[in-house]
């Protein structure tokens, strides 16, 4: 029987980022540019995604490994059809204790209480910025802040746990950290802000765009003190801290100027099925290859955890510019974040 592995450098195998879908209804300027996500993009066709019981099979595997949460991704996750019947799934594999989604939150206001009934407990919800024109430019379709703020308010109102997410750019919406606080601070949501980070070849991240946490909390120190807490669980990659005036938390995400590579107990599974453990590898092992050439789940399970003892990935740990430039490196909407 398997158990539970440890890589490299002795980090458990805990939690497993899966990537349903590679499209997306958003066009994030940092994400998915429209200039290079267009109509004419090669995007997954309907037979290259893996099946909800090819999915179910491995995370069955990966709990038997040691996974204990899993975190359904994209693309946009709520693209992909009858999405509630894989939750439903994965909510009943022995070991898995949390199921959570990462969206852009626009098809919340539909799906939040099927996903909810289906076993889903927390959303963390993406938002850049609470003023019309900055939101509208950085998601790159016209989408305005108040299509999410309804979906935060259905996924609340269904019973989720809820946190916002704000990826950080320098120059394009730091103008939005105070408001998009204050905003999160009155409704009792915890935000998140994330510093933009050089996943992908697209981008074109450079250091000169990321605004660091320590900038960031220096912003924030305006409207209150800051409080640190601990850590919610072990690998958790959010630092957190609450306002000294109230109980509302606030986290940062600090890949770039604090990286936390050294706890990183995340694998991550593309639409398409090929293992990644880490979210700047350079390639994958395609595990869709395995289930279709009919492996035994055993084989599948014991390839998984040789592929986690050697696992050496601490990307953010060696980040350079020589790294940032030369390392070919898979798209965000494809590995999931
Ligand atoms: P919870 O703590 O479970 O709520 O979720 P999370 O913060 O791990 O997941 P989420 O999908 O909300 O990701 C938030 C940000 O953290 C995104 O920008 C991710 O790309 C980034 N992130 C998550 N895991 C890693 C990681 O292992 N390495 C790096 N560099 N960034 C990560
Ligand atoms: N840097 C940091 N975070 C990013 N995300 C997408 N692209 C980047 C990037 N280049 C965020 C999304 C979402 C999460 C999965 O990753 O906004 O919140
Ligand atoms: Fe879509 Fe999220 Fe990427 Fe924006 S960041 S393009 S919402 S997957
Ligand atoms: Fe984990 Fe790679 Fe992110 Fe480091 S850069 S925390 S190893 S996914």
């Amino acid at each position: 029987p398997l158990q539970p592995v440890t890589d490299y450098w002795k980090r458990p195998l805990r939690d497993l980022r899966i990537s349903v879908i590679d499209r997306c209804n958003f066009r994030c300027t940092y994400c998915m540019p429209a200039e290079i996500f267009g109509d004419d993009y090669p995007f997954m066709s309907e037979s290259d995604l893996l099946s909800f019981e090819e999915i179910t099979t491995l995370a069955k595997q990966f709990a038997s490994l040691g996974v204990e949460k899993i975190r359904l991704t994209g693309g946009e996750p709520l693209l992909r059809k009858n999405l509630p019947d894989l939750i439903e799934s994965l909510s009943s594999i022995q070991g898995i204790n949390d199921i959570a989604l990462t969206t852009n939150g626009v098809m919340l206001v539909h799906q939040a209480k099927k996903l909810r009934a289906a076993g889903l407990q927390r959303v963390n919800i993406s938002l850049d910025a609470i003023e019309e024109e900055v939101f509208q430019r950085m998601n790159g379709r016209n989408i305005k802040p108040s299509a999410v703020l309804k979906g935060i308010d259905a996924a609340m109102e269904a019973g989720l746990e809820v946190k916002v997410n704000m990826v950080v750019k320098k120059g394009e919406n730091d103008n939005q950290i105070i408001p998009l606080a204050k905003y999160c601070k009155e409704q009792g949501i915890i935000l998140r802000f994330i510093e933009f980070m050089d996943v992908g070849q697209t981008n074109g991240w450079d250091f000169s765009h990321v605004v660091t946490k320590k900038e960031m909390y220096d912003k924030l120190t305006n409207i209150s003190p800051l409080i640190p807490l601990e850590k919610a669980y072990f690998g958790e990659v959010a630092s957190r801290y609450r306002y000294e005036d109230s109980d509302v938390e606030v986290g940062f995400i600090s890949s770039v100027s604090e990286t936390f590579c050294s706890s990183c107990t995340r694998a991550r599974i593309s639409a398409d099925g090929k293992l990644f453990t880490c979210l700047f590898a350079e390639s994958g092992f395609d595990l869709r290859d395995m289930l279709r050439s009919n492996a035994t789940s055993e084989e599948i399970g014991q390839t998984l955890a040789s592929i986690w003892s050697k696992r050496t990935d601490r990307y953010s740990d060696e980040r350079t510019e020589e790294t940032v430039k030369n390392r070919k490196k898979i798209e965000m909407s494809y590995i999931g974040g």
